[in-house]
């Protein structure tokens, strides 16, 4: 309802760009993607090839510290982690202020933005040491604060890292092991969440990793960066869109007697703004890499740990069934990393409001590269957008006692 171009003008500005469609807001050596060839590569290498050959903490090197490591970069670098997986007692009562049918990712991020108070040699971004430092410490302690998030949900005591296991064994069995007794680590699902952590590690400039990078040029430190990188993950547009497409899988198997053809035109019609979740994408305009990878692990994943899941029967109806349509052929709606991520969850155990703390999980390095990035180059200044001035001109204020 207001003309942008008398308003762009007026303001003396060239551009109006919400949701920064066009907008570049920084240089960057880490990710590159091709949407429209499908293409995802960090630091130059595809991601196929990472998925089916690297190690998620090797990825983690990756992304932050720019090359692949040697074998002893990597072991350092995993002891270095191993050492910080233990939080601080005191934030471990943290958890108890918190209601018991919270949502993990506010305790998450509330969590990771407490570890400024605990560490507060953490408060300069420009000390080097402290960054690594801050860098090891998130790398451990977030995960350990995500098992902590899923114990304090279904009341069950913590656990203790065992510092003898790798970074997502311990993560497994910090989640659902139990003090007294011994847990085995399944290898199938060790792989398969490793594999899915690496699919999500890093994707340039996403809402949650924009919202790292602005929340940092104000040269806040990386925990309070981060946790507000979690906080723009939750909504369901963006990382929440994993728990979002199961209960829409759910909803239709449940309610809609698996009805997919009647969701889909619901959708089409965008009757009261129903979406088909985990579709789309504002760069991929093309099949995501990502869902290709996850949709083959899912079928492999769920024989290997001997589930049938309905809910991929559905997913897999409804992903042909859109495929197929001239709506999401028209708009380039393709399924996005989260649409088969659910499934492969559930089948571990998962309760749904765990699934975005596990994108969480993934996501860190890509941040924390972010981040040290931006903090690291010389042309980063305060991000601050403008805008275009839509409110009343210059009026008076009007004492109480004549409105
Ligand atoms: N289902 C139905 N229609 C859709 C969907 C969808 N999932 N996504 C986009 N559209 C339609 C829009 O209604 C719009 O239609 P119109 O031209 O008739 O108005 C058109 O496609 C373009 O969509 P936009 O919303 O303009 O695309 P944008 O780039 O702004 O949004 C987004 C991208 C947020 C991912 C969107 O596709 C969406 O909401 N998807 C569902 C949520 C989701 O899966 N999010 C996860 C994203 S990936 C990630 O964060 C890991």
């Amino acid at each position: 309802a207001f003309d942008v171009s008398k308003l762009l003008a007026k303001t003396g500005l060239t551009t109006f760009d919400p949701g920064f469609n066009s907008t570049a807001a920084c240089a960057s050596a880490i990710t590159y993607i091709d949407g429209d060839a499908g293409i995802l590569r960090y630091r130059g290498i595809p991601i196929e090839q990472l998925a089916e050959r690297s190690s998620f903490l090797e990825v983690s090197y990756l992304l932050i510290y720019g090359e692949l490591p040697t074998q002893a970069q990597l072991d350092t670098f995993t002891s270095n982690i191993s050492r910080h997986t233990l939080l601080h007692e005191d934030l471990k009562n943290f958890f108890d202020g918190f209601p018991r049918d919270a949502h993990p990712m506010p305790v998450l991020s509330s969590a990771v933005s407490a570890l400024s108070t605990f560490y507060q040699d953490s408060l300069d971004p420009f000390d080097d040491d402290a960054v690594e430092l801050s860098t090891v410490r998130l790398m451990a302690k977030v995960f350990t604060i995500a098992a902590y998030a899923y114990k304090k949900s279904v009341g069950q005591p913590f656990l203790y890292p065992d510092n003898s296991l790798g970074l997502v064994e311990n993560f497994l069995r910090l989640t659902f092991g139990f003090p007294a007794e011994p847990y085995e680590i399944d290898p199938v699902m060790a792989k398969a969440v490793d594999t899915l952590l690496i699919l999500h590690a890093d994707h340039e400039q996403n809402c949650s990793t924009s919202t790292v990078r602005l929340v940092g040029s104000s040269q806040a430190n990386l925990f309070a960066s981060i946790s507000a990188g979690v906080n723009a993950l939750f909504g369901p547009l963006h990382g929440g869109a994993n728990q979002a497409v199961l209960e829409m899988l759910s909803r239709i198997k449940d309610v809609e007697d698996g009805n997919v053809d009647a969701f889909v035109d619901r959708v089409k019609n965008k009757e009261q703004g129903a979406k088909l979740m985990g579709f789309g994408h504002r760069v991929y305009k093309n099949y995501d890499p990502r869902a290709k990878i996850v949709k083959q692990n899912a079928d492999e994943v769920l024989k290997a740990l001997g589930v049938s899941d309905p809910l991929l029967d559905i997913a897999m109806k409804l992903e042909e069934k859109a495929l197929a349509d001239e709506y999401f052929i028209e708009r380039k709606l393709y399924p996005n990393v989260d649409f088969y991520t659910g499934v492969i969850y559930r089948a571990m155990g998962f309760p749904t409001r765990m699934f975005t703390v596990l994108f969480a999980l993934g996501r860190l390095p890509g941040w924390i590269a972010h981040w040290r990035e931006m903090i690291s180059d010389p042309q980063t200044k305060i991000g601050r957008p403008r805008q275009l001035y839509t409110g009343p001109t210059e009026r008076n204020y009007v004492d109480m006692s004549d409105r």
